[in-house]
């Protein structure tokens, strides 16, 4: 079923299940690495009059949900935005929750990833966590770390101008050894420096809550990942709108500067 076959078929039809079924039918071409942008957490809650907190609380739930479903799918690496460099600018209280909610994530959710096979890991400064952050993220990483499902990467304290000054800054030590010349340094081995190395690059980039931006994410490995943006906000984004992304990136039409 192409795209306007679906879209036609999905306007008469609002029975949820069959949509879904239809969706997982249609869906042949999926990408790799899937990154996402989960954005909107706080506008969700202010229209529901909450708190910031349980905005980041249901932003949680609608995380579990991805997961699953890139998991179920096959997908081999979801990359999620998870905390970034410049969030540590947020009030104290919200940082703290933040931290709070991946430990809870991770003690709740790590034993049943495991068993699902998927492994967890994390890109970002992790040295400057909390120390029960670092130390439930070892855990977790530890645990899974033979696992050959899909990788969950959660970036936190994840800056992708600072991912690539680290590298730079790793590369010239090198090259003040002695140990490589600046004409060996190309694009292959500068990615092996940066905190995704051995990982494919995103195929996909999903933003939730319509900001037309990337914020300082995965700068050097979105180079060619197809970007789709929808006004849907984090807590939102359910499993019936990550298939529906996932068929317009199998619409897109990659080439990569080059032409067909
Ligand atoms: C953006 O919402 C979201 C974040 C800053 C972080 C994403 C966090 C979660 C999905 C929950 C925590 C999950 C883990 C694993 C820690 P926002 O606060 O910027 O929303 P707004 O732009 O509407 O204010």
């Amino acid at each position: 079923m192409d795209l306007r076959q679906f879209w036609a078929k999905f306007n008469r039809n609002k029975d949820a299940e069959e949509t879904e079924a239809d969706l997982l039918g249609a869906l042949h071409n999926l990408p790799r690495h899937l990154a996402i942008i989960m954005d909107g957490n706080g506008r969700w809650a202010r229209k529901r009059g909450l708190p910031r907190s349980l905005g980041h609380r249901a932003g949680v739930e609608a995380l579990r949900t991805a997961v699953k479903t890139c998991s179920n799918l096959g997908l081999e690496v979801l990359t999620v935005y998870a905390f970034s460099t410049e969030n540590w600018k947020r009030p104290r209280d919200e940082v703290n929750i933040l931290m709070d909610l991946l430990i809870e994530y991770l003690q709740r959710e790590t034993e049943e990833l495991h068993r699902n096979n998927v492994r967890i890991r994390a890109i970002g400064g992790l040295s400057e966590l909390p120390q029960a952050a670092q130390a439930e993220l070892a855990r977790a990483g530890k645990l899974t770390a033979s696992n050959t499902g899909l990788v969950l990467n959660l970036a936190l304290n994840y800056g992708g101008r600072v991912e690539i000054i680290n590298a730079t800054r790793e590369i010239a030590r090198l090259v003040k050894k002695g140990k490589c010349q600046p004409e060996d340094i190309n694009e292959e081995m500068f990615a092996g420096f940066l905190y995704t190395a051995g990982l494919p690059d995103p195929d996909f980039l999903i933003r939730t809550s319509g900001e037309m931006r990337v914020s300082n994410y995965l700068l050097w490995q979105l180079a060619y990942s197809e970007i789709y943006v929808t006004d849907t906000l984090w807590p939102d984004f359910n499993k019936i709108q990550l298939l529906k992304a996932l068929l317009v990136y199998q619409q897109r039409d990659r080439r990569y500067g080059g032409i067909k």
